[in-house]
């Protein structure tokens, strides 16, 4: 039976003394973003310096004294991280007008930098499209010429590689790659440098929550982590904030290790994480339901879909998919303040159920759902 194990740290990343050298397969992470305003404090607190810059107007001597701070979780990362692993950063960059003077910071340009001296090999990245509606959210002179400003809609996911690419030379890291394929329809959406979540579910919908914490929506980790990890891989989070990346972690059956500075986001962490087992098993089931919609869509459209999974039994269009496998989560339990573990259904479980009548009554006794994410 497949279990994993959840390990949380409410310490500094910049020490990540808990994590062994080169045991990490993925890192997903967003930092506090350097000179947007709402991390001052923290950057701050690490290094006081950055207040006297602020005052004395030295805003680029901020943004590079913030950077040097997260510099020490990068450097973390290059040790813990394995041969081949990949590392995906969410960034957005910062605007901020100083002594009249309207500027960007480009914050993604300078993490890129800094990857590639560590030694990190570059890959395409992906931007998130954020658009807003706001009508407050043009910036400048208004409809006059020229000292307008274009409004940042869109946030970075840097994706970096650390050495070669991974090996799988072992029968069983081959049978787990091919159990950890995804969705032939899957791939064409995710592998787009585009990335628009409108109308898909995203995760917690708890506004307070998500600004206080700048948490990224669910739906960012979890498609990263199937992107590029495999069942059973362990995912670090050295920023984890409300533990999002944890969450997806447990959905796709991975094992997590995070790391926060700021222990006020215990409690919440905790009510998330035992409370949302139904939302975790919904969003698996969503992804049988809508590659089930895919199959349909195919045979009206008279398209053949070769292949047959054998895990599900239904069609699907790649000799690649016919492994794939969608672990359900069946309990999330505590151990003590700083580990979860999660287990999940036997295959015999899930392979019993036909995956049209698939449903969360199946999951959780007598039709119970508990659930405190809202994705809708
Ligand atoms: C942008 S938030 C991450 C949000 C997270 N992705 C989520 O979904 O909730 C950045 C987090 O990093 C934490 N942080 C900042 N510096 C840190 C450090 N040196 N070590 C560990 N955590 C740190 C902050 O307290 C904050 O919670």
């Amino acid at each position: 039976m497949l279990t994993t194990t959840h390990k949380l740290f409410f310490k500094d990343a910049r020490n990540m003394e808990h994590v062994e050298d080169q045991s990490v397969d993925l890192v997903i992470t967003s930092p506090p973003y350097p000179m947007i305003e709402m991390w001052d404090e923290q950057f701050c607190g690490m290094n006081p310096a950055i207040n006297a810059n602020i005052d004395c107007g030295d805003y680029n001597g901020a943004f590079e004294a913030m950077h040097q701070i997260l510099d020490g979780v990068w450097h973390e990362l290059w040790r813990v991280m394995k041969e081949g692993a990949f590392a995906c950063i969410n960034i957005g960059d910062a605007t901020r007008t100083i002594n009249n003077k309207f500027q960007l910071f480009a914050n993604h340009a300078r993490i890129q930098r800094k990857f590639q001296k560590l030694g990190f090999d570059t890959l395409p990245l992906i931007l998130w499209c954020k658009q807003t509606n706001a009508p407050n959210k043009f910036m400048g002179s208004g409809m006059l010429p020229a000292g307008a400003y274009v409004t940042l809609e869109h946030e970075y996911i840097l994706i970096f590689r650390k050495g070669n690419k991974r090996q799988f030379k072992t029968a069983e890291s081959k049978l787990r790659r091919m159990q950890s394929s995804y969705f032939w329809e899957e791939r064409n959406t995710w592998f787009s440098d585009l990335w628009d979540f409108k109308g898909v579910r995203q995760g917690t919908d708890n506004k307070e929550l998500r600004n206080r914490s700048a948490a990224f929506p669910f739906i960012l980790p979890f498609r990263l982590i199937n992107m590029y990890s495999l069942i059973g891989d362990q995912v670090l989070d050295p920023f984890m904030g409300t533990g999002t990346t944890m969450l997806a972690a447990i959905a796709a059956g991975r094992n997590s290790v995070g790391y926060e500075l700021d222990e006020s986001f215990a409690p919440t962490l905790q009510a998330l994480t035992i409370n949302s087992l139904s939302d975790l098993q919904k969003v698996n089931l969503d992804r049988i339901n809508n590659h089930l919609a895919f199959v349909q869509s195919c045979e009206a459209g008279s398209k053949e879909l070769k292949y047959v999974n054998s895990y599900f039994g239904f069609p699907v269009m790649t000799a690649q998919e016919k492994e794939l496998e969608i672990v359900f989560v069946r309990q999330i339990e505590r151990d003590g303040d700083r580990l979860y573990r999660a287990s999940y259904f036997e295959d015999h479980f899930v392979k019993s159920i036909s995956p049209e009548d698939l449903s969360l009554d199946h999951f959780a006794p007598e039709g119970f759902h508990q659930g405190c994410l809202s994705f809708d």
